[in-house]
């Protein structure tokens, strides 16, 4: 498929150039941060930034590739890695070297590679952004709280970029919460910060130097919000030709990253400070999107029974059997149905070759995943073709799962396995390409064009970011 021949063919320049160098010192240093204006966004339950990067060719030969440093804590909670060209907005091929663990001032580091769309000349410049989302150094602060206490967190970064190359201007700033406060910080340092409008914003008046050591920063801010995580989630998707179905199921092991109760909870307070209904720390349901036209919804916890939900056009609306608490858990399972004409394409009759295209994720908003199964279970007797996923898999795996009511050899089985998931990558898709031989019977319901499919691709192929990262 084009897009996994475009992956592979980046991926492999880039691990050509840099397999088996294992010293940063040996990067090429052909570029100059001319400017390095990097923006932390605390408005969700992970870290969002954005990096607006103006860089210019200092070397003698016409360069392509950017180097970007992330320091080893961030890079084993990331989920994304992208870039793009500032001013037209075109997302750029880029990828992080996981095997690759390079050492900069004793410190050690991964290196992500951005390829910029055509060489730039010695002494040119270039303007990129690139955007990263990760789940590490925030916590609560500074601890607990009372039942309808305010609750802030902080967050720990460096003061300075660690980059691979020297950095003329550069400039820092927080966004996403009402008020901002740099927690003492270790020695003097020129770098202030102080609120400008809706930012916490802090400019370094010096230069800074490549693999500079590390300035730790500290910022309070608030964030009256639950800090919604999901430990595990195993999605499994049933295909049937036969009902022309496709089912889903889906077990979340949820737990709220929020500042636990000082007191612990006391249900009478609960009621009496109608708590329910204030915003806070607690989380008292969760709103799942659906793909449209969904049926056959349920809902289900550990007590078994089933549990308080409600359907609104494509939404699903869970309410948990107790309010969750900073520390709380909840597990529960959630199920439903849909037309597999809405996410299968015939790709060549003749052939009897299918694509189906399934949504990554539809889990709730502002959540993180640790780690998820993805679980395709396809028709008796199916050969996968082809299996191509957008984000970084853990592990693929084809195998075949034999249930009570398969007479033969059981279903083909399509596994991948996910680390470090965000909800904002929800309508990525899945696609799997596979062939199945059946009666003329089973294939009415599909016969859909196969231009569907093409429109479907380009579509996808405009929207992603490329995130690839070596299986
Ligand atoms: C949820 O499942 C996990 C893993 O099986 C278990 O460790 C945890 O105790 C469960 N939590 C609740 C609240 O049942
Ligand atoms: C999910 O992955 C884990 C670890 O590889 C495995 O033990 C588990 O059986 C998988 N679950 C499903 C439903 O495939």
């Amino acid at each position: 498929m084009l897009v996994a021949k475009r992956a592979f063919t980046l991926l492999f320049l880039c691990l050509r150039f840099v397999v088996s160098q294992s010293d940063t010192s040996l990067l090429p240093t052909s570029w100059e941060n001319v400017q390095y204006s990097r923006t932390v966004d605390v408005s969700r339950s992970y870290t969002q930034e954005s990096i607006d990067l103006q860089i210019k060719n200092v070397d003698d030969k016409p360069i392509s590739e950017y180097y970007f440093v992330l320091p080893e804590d961030v890079f084993e909670k990331i989920s994304l890695f992208s870039a793009k060209l500032r001013k037209v907005d075109a997302i750029l091929d880029s990828a992080i070297l996981p095997q690759q663990t390079f050492t900069a001032n004793g410190k050690a580091v991964k290196v992500g590679v951005v390829q910029l769309p055509s060489p730039i000349e010695p002494g040119q410049e270039a303007k990129i952004v690139v955007n990263i989302a990760y789940n590490c150094n925030r916590q609560p602060y500074p601890g607990h709280v009372e039942l309808g206490e305010k609750q802030s967190l902080r967050l720990s970064t460096n003061k300075y970029p660690i980059s691979a190359y020297n950095t003329k201007t550069y400039s820092l700033g927080f966004k996403g919460s009402l008020s901002f406060s740099e927690q003492e910080s270790v020695g003097s340092d020129a770098m202030a910060c102080q609120m400008k409008g809706n930012t916490f914003s802090c400019v370094s008046q010096e230069s800074v130097a490549a693999y500079r050591d590390p300035v730790p920063i500290s910022v309070v801010f608030e964030h009256n919000l639950p800090l919604t995580r999901v430990t595990n989630l195993e999605r499994a998707v049933w295909i049937s030709h036969w009902a022309s179905t496709l089912q889903f199921e889906e077990y979340y092991e949820l737990i709220n990253d929020a500042a636990p109760l000082k007191s612990g909870f006391s249900r009478a307070e609960y009621m009496r400070g109608q708590h329910a209904l204030k915003q806070s720390g607690h989380l008292t349901a969760l709103e799942m999107v659906l793909p449209e036209d969904s049926e056959e919804h349920y809902f289900t916890d550990l007590v078994g029974a089933v549990s308080t939900f409600k359907v609104l056009k494509n939404h699903l609306f869970l309410k948990p059997r107790y309010p969750l608490f900073g520390g709380w858990k909840y597990n529960f399972t959630i199920g439903w149905t849909n037309q597999l004409s809405q996410f299968l394409r015939v790709e060549d009759a003749t052939q009897e070759s299918y694509v189906l295209s399934v949504p990554a994720l539809n889990g709730p908003d502002d959540t993180f995943y640790d780690r998820m199964n993805l679980s395709v279970y396809l028709p008796e007797e199916a050969e996968v073709l082809d299996v191509w996923c957008p984000l970084p898999i853990t592990s693929t795996e084809v195998t075949t799962e034999k249930s009570y009511f398969d007479l033969n050899k059981g279903h083909t089985k399509v596994s991948l396995e996910l680390k470090n998931v965000v909800d904002t990558v929800a309508r990525s898709e899945v696609f799997i390409r596979y062939k199945f031989s059946s009666t003329s019977f089973y294939k009415k319901p599909f016969s859909i064009a196969t231009s569907v499919f093409v429109v479907l691709m380009a579509y996808y192929l405009l929207k992603q970011t490329t995130y690839m990262i070596e299986e």
